[in-house]
């Protein structure tokens, strides 16, 4: 828990804890040891979007409860278990997977996208990286099971191909996995052996078309993935969506602590196939979606002036019309997102 307001001592003139703080075991304890006995912790109704809304809560505190709110931190936590019996015992139970997949599943329908979007575009710790990409992409698979009308049981398995795709990477040593450097030619066809591990590590249980999504995320249709160089219609639907999801989390993720990686940046390379060899169809399914819903967006300008997305040109999807006050502007060179935060008004 974080404290809303600034908290005085009875005569009001000593700041015992400031607003933002963590509350903690250690931190009642002391307050008790004040002497006030009749001490309480309280939450209203408001809090959560008070505390949100408040400038002084430190951005990663912010995180953490919009995580919690979500049920993100609950469902990470899961894949971190499932995850770790992996790299102990190999061999992924499939009840575990199978709970995930559904808990996922059913919040797919209800979900506020903007909450789900928050949740997955941060900078990564290098030892969640693993599970927050695997739980991400079970959620973007799942989105365009859902965008493209499949049946229940269909987005179920894409749900469990995007929780499996990476699995194989727990086989993988990390001082390669997690190499801060450009990595060896060796080294990388280690890497590239990943989805293969994926695969193998699934028994008989899985799906066939959850196994196959695993083992050929990484092809590309013109015949340069891998690792068994398929292309065309050699590579499966489920395989194509993974791919593309896989790409979008990376390159969210993928950025400097200094500016956020845009959403509107990476559809537009997408739409511009700067990432090679993705199916065009599925990829207009995806642009189209995610166009949608960041319609509507408060993003926090160059300038520091918020504004709300009030266009996105489906041909010029990195420079959206922002409408800021009485100002109507496309984003350009000079003036452009810094951040991307929710739709107006909605915690
Ligand atoms: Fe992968």
């Amino acid at each position: 828990m974080v404290l809303s307001d600034d908290l005085y001592n009875e005569s009001g003139k000593v700041l015992l804890i400031r607003a933002g703080e963590r509350i903690t075991e250690k931190t009642i304890g002391q307050l008790k040891n004040l002497g006030t006995e009749d001490a309480c912790v309280m939450t209203c109704e408001e809090t959560y979007e008070k505390i949100m809304n408040a400038k002084e809560v430190p951005p990663e505190i912010r995180q953490e409860m919009m995580e919690d709110k979500f049920g993100y931190t609950k469902l990470r936590k899961e894949v971190r278990n499932f995850l770790g019996m992996i790299e102990h015992a190999a061999e992924p139970e499939y009840e575990a997977a199978q709970e995930v997949t559904g808990e996922v599943t059913k919040k797919l329908g209800k979900m506020n996208f903007h909450d789900f979007f928050e949740c997955i575009n941060v900078p990564r710790k290098i030892d969640e990286d693993l599970q927050r990409h695997s739980l991400n992409i079970a959620f973007l698979n799942g989105m365009m099971g859902y965008w493209l009308k499949m049946p229940e049981e269909q987005i179920q398995l894409l749900v469990m191909a995007g929780l499996l795709h990476d699995i194989g990477k727990t086989q993988i040593p990390e001082q390669i996995l997690y190499a801060p450097r450009k990595l060896t030619k060796e080294e990388y066809e280690v890497i590239k052996q990943h989805p293969v591990y994926s695969y193998e590590l699934l028994g008989d249980q899985y799906d066939a078309s959850v196994r196959d999504a695993v083992r050929h995320h990484h092809e590309r249709l013109d015949g340069l993935g891998y690792p068994d160089q398929l292309s065309g219609d050699e590579i499966s639907v489920f395989a194509r969506i993974t791919s593309i999801c896989d790409i979008y989390d990376a390159m969210v993720s993928k950025r400097s602590y200094k500016e956020e990686r845009l959403p509107f940046d990476i559809l537009d390379k997408m739409k511009h196939k700067e990432y090679g060899g993705l199916d065009p169809e599925l990829v207009a399914v995806f642009i189209k979606n995610m166009i949608r819903h960041f319609k509507n967006s408060q993003v926090i300008m160059s300038d520091g002036i918020t504004g709300i997305v009030s266009y996105i040109p489906p041909n010029d999807i990195d420079h959206p019309v922002i409408v800021a006050g009485d100002v109507v502007r496309q984003v350009d060179d000079t003036w452009y997102c810094r951040k991307v935060l929710r739709e107006e008004g909605e915690y």
